[in-house]
């Protein structure tokens, strides 16, 4: 089991480079397969994730190479229509394929994801969605199977969430539906608009990205296929900023525009920081310790959900008390025994979550429950007394290219190493 060991008592200081966003680059390879051919997304992170994600399609009967931070995606002209429990249970994400196949291909069987360790997740909006486009989709034997032989039709969808995953597959399945759709309440995330931009190079006609109703005219000739740039990641960016301020440090974070983490980054002035927007790129420094800030999740222009175990970190070290709520996932706050054992001092009721901060934590074992809890005790572990030492590292690894070399880059004493699991023979 690989391990990630850190020394406290670190201020990072320095430059860190952010590449594609997780969120996007995902999706964005399942838009490739609406068109045949030969499609490029570009800066695409150098994760586990992406790595499924090609598996995926290559199942599908594309060719797909990662080369460097690039997928090149061949679609054929009949993709097949199958995704696999193995690999949808290993990348949830891979859900996404379902609009874009049945928008070709008019029959999809898509693996169920189930829930993960943030909390039980849902399907009900993307299942409704394609249905009002003319879509009849039942469940079977652990499979969501959805058909519409006489193709989609465009439909008026109100969202009672903005789901992010439901926007996608309602959006992809829509731009070769005959007619209009209009999703209502539609999430209005960068990685939303990244798709929007990509869809309309292919060819699609959607108005609307980045607001509350998305507009979309079905096209009937072919998408074609395009080369296309992934927008940088604002959660991992985020990640680093909040490791600056709980550091005391000094840190410049290129390839993510600022504007995308509007209230992440005012929480972060709130609490004493001195925060300089720049072109792409951001300054986030602080010699003092950071003052409680309240903090509530919700859908995007919202504070990210992802950013959640980063909010809990920088409340159990700053000065004075904090409550942070969580909106979106009802298992957000599983972590928090783990911030626990490093001295944090976390209540928990519902949604809630009162902290009061203390000056130091204190170094200890723990492990990820998820890619971001993972990321956050690392950081955590930045402000303890001693060495922390987080297990279940893998998590971290679908979620965060190269993290262990940009802490060690930002002057943490970082380790990373496998660590024998021990047996116990009977
Ligand atoms: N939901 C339903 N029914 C649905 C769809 C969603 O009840 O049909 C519920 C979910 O259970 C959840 C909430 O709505 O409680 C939000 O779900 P949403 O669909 O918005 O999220 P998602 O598409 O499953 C994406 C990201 C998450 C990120 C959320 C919210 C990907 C691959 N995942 O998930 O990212 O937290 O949006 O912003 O894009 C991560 O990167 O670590 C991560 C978990």
């Amino acid at each position: 089991m690989d391990v990630i060991r850190v020394k406290g008592g670190a201020r990072l200081a320095g430059d860190v480079m952010v590449g594609g966003a997780k969120n996007s680059a995902l999706k964005l390879m399942a838009v490739a397969l609406l068109a045949e051919g030969r499609s490029v997304v570009a800066n695409v992170p150098r994760i586990t994730d992406i790595a499924i994600m090609a598996e995926v399609l290559r199942r599908l009967g594309c060719d797909v190479t990662l080369d460097g931070t690039e997928a090149v995606i061949d679609v054929p002209a009949e993709p097949g229509s199958e995704a696999d429990y193995d690999l949808v249970r290993r990348l949830r994400a891979s859900i996404c394929v379902l609009g874009p196949l049945l928008a070709r291909r008019g029959y999809v069987r898509v693996a169920l994801p189930g829930g993960d360790m943030i909390g039980s997740r849902g399907l009900d909006m993307h299942v409704s969605g394609l249905a009002r486009m003319g879509a009849e989709i039942s469940g079977e034997h652990g499979f969501v199977i959805a058909s519409a032989p006489g193709g989609l039709h465009g439909a008026k969808i109100w969202l009672d969430f903005p789901s992010v995953g439901a926007t996608e597959n309602i959006l992809m399945a829509a731009v070769l539906a005959k007619g209009v759709t209009e999703i209502d309440n539609a999430a209005r995330e960068p990685e939303i608009v990244d798709i929007c931009e990509m869809l309309n190079a292919m060819g699609a006609r959607i108005e609307g990205a980045g607001t509350s109703t998305l507009v979309i005219e079905g096209v009937q000739g072919p998408l074609k296929p395009v080369r296309h740039t992934t927008v940088g990641d604002r959660i991992v960016g985020g990640t680093w900023a909040y490791a600056a301020v709980m550091t005391r440090g000094d840190v410049t974070v290129h390839g993510v525009r600022p504007e995308f983490l509007d209230i992440a980054l005012d929480k972060l002035a709130t609490a004493g920081a001195t925060i300089e927007p720049g072109d792409n790129c951001f300054r986030v420094r602080t010699s003092e310790r950071p003052r409680g800030v309240d903090i509530v999740t919700l859908p995007y222009p919202g504070f990210a959900t992802d950013l959640l175990p980063m909010a809990l970190g920088l409340a159990s070290v700053a000065e004075g008390s904090s409550l942070i709520t969580e909106n979106i996932f009802d298992g957000r706050f599983m972590f928090v025994n783990e911030m626990v054992r490093l001295g944090a001092d976390i209540r928990t009721d519902g949604h809630h979550a009162v902290v009061n901060g203390r000056d130091r934590l204190s170094g200890a074992p723990v492990r990820a429950t998820d890619i971001r809890a993972g990321a956050g005790l690392v950081i955590a572990g930045l402000c303890a007394d001693g060495v922390t030492e987080v297990g279940e590292v893998h998590h971290i690894d679908r979620g965060y290219p190269d993290f262990v070399a940009d802490l060690a880059r930002l002057g943490v004493e970082v380790e990373r190493t496998d660590v024998p699991e021990p047996t116990f023979d009977f």
